[in-house]
Order: C-alpha cells, then structure tokens, then sequence
C-alpha cells in the first residue's frame, strides 16, 4: 500500500509514530509560514501541518496544493494542546507533523465544494457524479445501503433462502409499467425485454423444488418517474414454498427488526399493524397511510391486506389485476369470479407501508393452472395470447407446482426512509435523472447506422 494509516484513522494514542497517509486535499489554510492541510479519504479528514524548519521541501511543494488534489503525505503524529482539538473529528486530537509530501495528481478547480453544506443543482451534481460521491451525505448512504444488503443476505443465509441469480435478457412481465426492450441480433425483428421483476423465474424456482428464494436484485421499469421511482431500481425478491401470508410477515417482521437494531440502534416494534385496504382508504384516503401520528415512534409499518383482486379500467373499458395476475384470492370470495363484482373480490396481495411510503408488495400465489387461466380470461389474455406470453408458467403448473408466497421490498426507498433522504436518486451511485438520463456518461444517446443495420431495425 502507498499509506499506512488511513484519514481516519489517527488518534492521540499514535503519538510521534511516522506514518503515510494519502488522500485529497479537502481544505488548505495558510498561517504565515505554516500551511495547514485537512486531507480526506472515505474515512474521514486528518489535519497536516507543513513548517519549514522541520521540511522545506515539503512547505514549498505544499504552497502548490489547490483542492482536491491527490496526495501523499510522510510525517510524524503531534499531539494537539488542548485549546486546538477538534472535538467533531474522531482525528481532532492529533495532526501530522509533515516529513516529505508527494502530488499524486492535481485537480481541476472542482466545479462545486465537495461539501454537504455546498448548495448545488442537482444536474450539476449528476454530471459530476464523482464529486458528488466524495461528498459525506451521499457516501453514508452508500454506506447505509451496503450494510443493509450484508444485514440481508447474512439474515436469510441463516433462514436456509437460496440467493439465485435470473436472467436480465428475458420476455416480458407485467408489473404495470412499460417494458425497456433490447433487439436480438441473432433472432432479427425479435425482442428481448429487461425484467420489470423476476416474479415469473421465482415462480418458477418454487416449481424446481428451491423452497426458499431471495435475490438483490435490478428491475426495469419504462415509467414516469419521481423523487421514489428510478427506471432501474433494486428490489430484494423473496419466494417460499408452502407458505402464507403470515410465514411471509413472519420472517420479513425478523428481518426488519435486525435490519433497524443494526443499522439504527433501534428497537421497532413487531408485529407490525395490520389494516385492510378498505380501513384505509376510508380512515386515510390512502393505500399507504402513514401511522407515524399513531404509532408515535419515528418509524411506523403497517400491512395493507385485503387489496382488491381487479380494478376497473375505464379508458380501456376492461378489468386489470390491483398487484400482477398470478396473485391468488381470498376462498370465500371465489364464487364471485363469476360474476359481476368482480371488484369485491379479494386478494391474497399485501403491502408494506412504511411512514406512508409502499416498500414492499407481495402476495399468496394462484399454483393451479386453471385458476392461473381463468384470471387471464378476466383481465382480457385469452387461451392463445397467454400460451403466447406466459404458456412457460402455465405448463410448469402441470408439473407439481407447490403452493407458493412472496413479496419484494424497494432497497433503494429503502435506504431513503433509513437515512432520511428526499430522493431514492441519493442512494444510488448512478442514478438516471427525471427524464430517465445518465448525465455522466449522456446515455441514452443515438446509435450508428452500421449496429441498426446488424439489429435489423
Ligand atoms: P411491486 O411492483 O409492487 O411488486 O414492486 C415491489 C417494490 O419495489 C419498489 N419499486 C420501485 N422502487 C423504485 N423505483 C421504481 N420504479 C419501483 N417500482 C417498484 C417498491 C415496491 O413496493 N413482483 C412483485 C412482488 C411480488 O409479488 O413478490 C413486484 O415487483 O418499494
């Protein structure tokens, strides 16, 4: 390594070792002949002091330091008096006394402050996503997200869930938005469309025999987006086998009580609250009703259940699934299938509310392919056209499918409510603007003429 220590790291206990540290130079301030530096790296600012009598080579080569640039620093740890500590940095009771300094590379003057007190556009933050990321807000949240995945994967490597991969190349599944689309070149005039979630594939690994399904993964989604809505987002998609609604608020209800013990220090309180979709929208106008009012507390769940199976689609005059088509439905309710209340009918589906925002949605699955079959006839997909997009799904119901239960939560809304960010756009390193742009990198752009040709398009 080119440093010893990192910018940390350092305390008052490092009392006159020799160290290295590298890193940017973050701030510089000149006191007559001494040149004071804080340098900082992901973990945090040290502050150096160039004097000329102990290095003059070093005071000359710091004279050039402008911010940002990358540096590596030789010295000798001080301890500070007193009436200097900085008590905010966990670095505040030392300095390092510099020996030798090396510019690693210089910068640019940084066309914003890497400061979160900086107030800056956010176009011009997405364009410079790399300056921004050096910035402390968005790299706790960063931070706060990978320990969240570890927190996951850690709990339910422990429940026995399988994490398993499923392909991004795939047919379409409908989640209600439209789909991205990518030309085969082998199969010309055929498409590819980018998974808007794995639901079918996890399915299908219930039928394989996997019991236990989980995944952190993409989903695209071709939709008008908002401060809670990316056109790729993560999801972490669950699956058992043999399981219900409460085998799935069972384990999500553990898991999310670690989750906040770990990554907040905070007890929350299980079981969550239940209110059928009904109660809620006649106590709070809404499907996503924020209880923090009630519950009191700064983090308050709640499990929407009851959701209706179908809703009326007046523009198309037709009716469409409430959650996707393969949620099943409440027993008592199936004698209306056939008839006209189709919108009394309830499902099987639930939400997860958390201070009024939907992180999770999940449902009991339908795992008989007549019954699969005839939800298609309702929402308008006859026997062809769904042979035609789901004929896989209704042939591996032949096969000994097993009764199946799941639900995917929004890592991404997530990390947002857990680290009190307006936007989702914050919790991912690269996010696509409103308009659904990467200002870094400018794509989507045009393509030439010579790859529509190979695409046939
Ligand atoms: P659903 O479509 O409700 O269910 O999605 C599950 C959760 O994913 C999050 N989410 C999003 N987050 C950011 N940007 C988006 N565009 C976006 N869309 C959804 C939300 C939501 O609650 N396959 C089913 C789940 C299942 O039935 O198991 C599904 O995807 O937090």
């Amino acid at each position: 390594m080119l440093r010893t220590h990192t910018c940390g790291e350092l305390n008052k206990e490092y009392k006159d070792k020799e160290v290295v540290l590298c890193g940017w130079v973050h701030r510089r301030r000149d006191h007559g002949k001494l040149i004071f530096i804080d340098i900082r790296d992901r973990y945090g600012l040290t502050q150096i002091v160039f004097v000329p009598s102990v290095s003059k080579e070093a005071h000359d080569e710091a004279q050039k330091l402008g911010p940002e640039f990358v540096v590596k620093v030789t010295g000798t740890v001080n301890v500070r008096p007193e009436k200097n500590v900085n008590p905010d940095l966990s670095t505040g009771d030392m300095e390092v006394c510099a020996t030798g300094l090396e510019i690693l590379n210089s910068s640019e003057v940084p066309v914003f402050e890497v400061d979160d007190t900086a107030d800056v556009s956010e176009e011009l933050r997405l364009t410079y996503r790399y300056l921004d990321l050096r910035r402390e807000k968005l790299l706790n949240s960063l931070k706060l997200r990978h320990k969240l995945c570890a927190v996951i994967h850690s709990f339910l490597d422990k429940q026995e869930f399988l994490e398993i991969e499923t392909p991004v190349l795939t047919k379409s599944t409908p989640e209600g938005a439209r789909d991205f689309l990518v030309p085969s070149r082998l199969n010309p005039g055929e498409f590819f469309a980018l998974p808007q979630s794995p639901q079918l594939f996890k399915q299908i690994l219930m039928v394989s025999g996997l019991d236990k399904y989980y995944q952190i993964v993409k989903c695209f989604r071709d939709e008008d987006l908002r401060a809670d809505r990316q056109p790729e987002f993560t999801q972490l998609d669950m699956e058992m086998s043999f399981a219900e609604e409460e085998d799935v608020f069972d384990v999500t209800e553990r898991m999310f009580k670690i989750i906040f013990k770990e990554l907040k220090g905070i007890d929350i309180k299980t079981p969550f609250a239940r209110i059928t979709h009904k109660e809620a929208m006649d106590k709070y106008k809404s499907d996503k009703p924020d209880l923090r009012k009630e519950q009191g507390e700064d983090f308050a769940f709640v499990w929407v259940v009851d959701f209706p199976l179908f809703k009326y689609n007046k523009d198309e005059k037709k009716w469409d699934s409430e959650h996707h088509p393969f949620t099943s439905f409440r027993e008592e309710d199936s004698g209306l299938l056939e008839g006209k209340d189709l919108d009394k009918i309830r499902s099987r589906s639930y939400d997860l509310v958390l201070n009024g925002n939907e992180i999770g949605s999940g449902s009991v699955r339908i795992h008989k392919q007549d019954v699969q079959q005839k939800i298609f006839d309702i929402i308008g997909f006859d026997q062809e056209e769904a042979q035609k997009r789901f004929g896989f799904l209704l042939k591996a119901f032949q096969y000994g499918a097993p009764p199946h239960a799941g639900v995917a939560y929004g890592i991404d809304r997530l990390v947002a409510i857990m680290a009190g960010l307006d936007s989702i756009r914050d919790t991912i390193a690269f996010p696509k603007t409103q308009k659904g742009n990467c200002l870094l990198t400018d794509a989507p752009a045009e393509i030439d003429a010579k790859q529509l040709k190979d695409l046939g398009l």
